[in-house]
């Protein structure tokens, strides 16, 4: 509880007034990570063995953006900042921890980048939602990666929604989906996306409790790998069931 007290004040001190709603979430999933860290390992793993090999066939390497780089879990951060000239990380917050940990280790070519990707606000406001289209102004961009980002962007707006009274607008989430996957393809660059696309919760016996897609109703695109990642293994969130997402990465 202290840890997470100071993580929430340190990472407030550095953070723009209209992302500090959202230090909450990170401080919570950092704690999570950290319970479940044997647990998520071979998910963190196969993360960043797909990033690798999708750089290691690129012959030029000057600016990589990463999306949703949060926790930089699942990210191989070493591997970006020493191959490429220039690494942005992009997310709604940046935890204090995450940070000394970046400066501790002299990464001098990685920025942080506050920004929401979603595209939230302009859906709702029933304007086209091109969230992605910042990317367009980054200089010399040949690569980015969407890193378990896009599902929470469909949690987190459906989340929003609901705030706002407006809960059944599965329209908005579907676009925002889309929106991102779109601008993806879009670019003149190099990309990779890894993203969960449903889960399961399941008792011990294997029966099923719930399940739901990720990705509000679009079809998840064809993957190169496909693993499962337990997000909440046993005794996480009940000692008898735990929650499995599907991960795709292409
Ligand atoms: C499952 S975590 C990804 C983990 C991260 N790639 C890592 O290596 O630790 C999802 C991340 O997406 C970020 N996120 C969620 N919605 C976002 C949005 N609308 N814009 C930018 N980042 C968002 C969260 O803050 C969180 O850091």
């Amino acid at each position: 509880m202290l840890t997470e007290a100071i993580q929430y004040a340190a990472t407030a001190l550095v953070t723009p007034k209209q992302f500090r709603p959202f230090i909450r979430s990170s401080v919570s999933l950092w704690s999570r990570a950290g319970r479940c860290a044997k647990d998520w390992a071979a998910h963190e793993e196969s993360c960043k063995a797909f990033i690798r090999e999708t750089i290691a066939g690129m012959k030029q390497r000057r600016t990589a953006v990463v999306l949703g780089s949060g926790l930089l879990r699942d990210v191989p951060i070493e591997d970006l900042s020493a191959k490429f000239d220039t690494v942005v990380l992009v997310d709604l917050v940046h935890l204090a921890g995450v940070r000394m940990r970046l400066k501790a280790k002299r990464f001098r070519n990685v920025r942080l980048i506050s920004r929401d990707i979603s595209g939230f606000d302009d859906a709702v406001a029933g304007r086209v939602a091109e969230p992605l289209s910042f990317l367009r102004q980054v200089p010399y961009l040949d690569l980015v990666v969407s890193a378990n980002v896009l599902s929470q962007i469909g949690v987190g707006s459906k989340r929003r929604l609901e705030a706002e009274g407006n809960p059944a607008r599965n329209d908005i989430l579907e676009r925002l989906v889309r929106a991102h996957l779109d601008g993806l393809a879009a670019l003149p660059c190099k990309t990779a996306l890894i993203t969960d696309t449903a889960y399961r919760v399941a008792d011990r016996s294997g029966h099923m409790l719930e399940e739901a897609d990720l990705l509000c109703g679009v079809p998840a695109p064809a993957a190169r790998r496909a693993w499962t990642w337990p997000v909440a293994p046993y005794g996480e969130l009940n000692k008898n069931y735990q929650a499995v997402h599907d991960v795709i990465a292409l």
